[in-house]
């Protein structure tokens, strides 16, 4: 695959928040952290920005967590990546997360994945790469939920156009809530420092929407029926999320959201590299999968 038409070149991961919901298990550690089935929460998502092109990251935690984000990431040099990390002293949300990496983004056009959201589905690399591809304003992705209280929410006017975004509307307007990947060009950074803290306390990254809505720069994509977005904000969500990728990894043979498989399908490492990877892992079945893969390396 070549991903070097890719239009953004930097990404951030955001895993920070309080994770309230997982409590007592979220007491000690990052949510992000939290197995989905075989492998931590956040190999989901670097993933997706993996999917990208995107080969430099900054993941932006708080503290009590950053060194076990290091201790797992590292610096990303065994996948063929750059990744670098930048604490976040209070859970001030998304759009504060976002103004930390500015000096990291620098110039560039930036991918931001909450490090919460599972995505899935064929069609979902293509269209991350349309999201990608277009280099003003933002997209985001809008995915059908039967109850989006919990999100952002997309309001649309008779014709379909979009009007609004809300975040968490006690009564929403359809059923269309915006998932965790963003797509911003450089003057995202400028924006963020025009945002209030809204009544949750938060930067809130709705309002950063609606910030290029209203300047008609904010392109929504629906995402279809075939696809899935799992949420994994409560221990009943974090477990269907779970049984979800078991069902699918146990009946195909092949992983979903696993690094090491991407960065080596992408040419960022090599059959050598991976297999030192697999090595070091080979006690798990996770390990066992990366050296299967070099056995069977036609299987797409
Ligand atoms: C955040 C955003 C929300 C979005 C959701 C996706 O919510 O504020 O608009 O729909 O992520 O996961 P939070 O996780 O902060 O509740």
């Amino acid at each position: 695959m070549d991903f070097r038409y890719s239009s953004i070149r930097k990404g951030i991961l955001v895993a920070g928040g309080k994770g309230r919901r997982l409590a007592p298990l979220t007491n000690v550690l990052s949510k992000q952290l939290m197995p989905v089935y075989d492998k931590p929460m956040i190999y989901y998502p670097i993933t997706n920005l993996m999917l990208c092109g995107i080969k430099e990251i900054l993941v932006v935690s708080d503290s009590m967590n950053m060194n076990l984000f290091k201790n797992l990431l590292g610096d990303g040099n065994q996948w063929g990546m750059k990744i670098c990390y930048k604490i976040q002293k209070k859970p001030d949300g998304v759009a504060n997360a976002i103004s930390l990496g500015e000096s990291f983004i620098d110039k560039s056009n930036v991918a931001v994945a909450l490090g919460d959201n599972i995505f899935h589905g064929n069609d979902f690399v293509n269209l991350l790469r349309s999201a990608d591809s277009i280099s003003k304003g933002s997209t985001v992705l809008a995915y059908p939920v039967r109850d989006p209280k919990e999100y952002g929410v997309v309001k649309f006017d008779n014709s379909g156009n979009v009007i609004d975004i809300e975040e968490k509307p006690e009564l929403p307007s359809s059923q269309y809530a915006i998932t965790g990947i963003y797509f911003y060009d450089n003057t995202v950074f400028k924006r963020i420092k025009e945002l209030e803290i809204s009544s949750r306390g938060e930067m809130e990254v709705t309002d950063l929407n609606r910030k290029y809505l209203n300047d008609k720069l904010l392109n929504v994509k629906i995402m279809g029926r075939g696809m899935a977005w799992l949420d994994t904000g409560t221990i009943n969500s974090l477990q269907e999320a779970s049984f979800y990728v078991k069902t699918l990894e146990h009946r195909q043979g092949l992983k979903i959201g696993c690094p090491e498989e991407v960065a080596w399908r992408q040419g960022w490492i090599d059959d050598l590299q991976l297999e030192k990877l697999a090595d070091s892992l080979s006690n798990s079945g996770y390990g066992k999968y990366l050296l299967k893969l070099l056995r069977t390396k036609y299987t797409r």
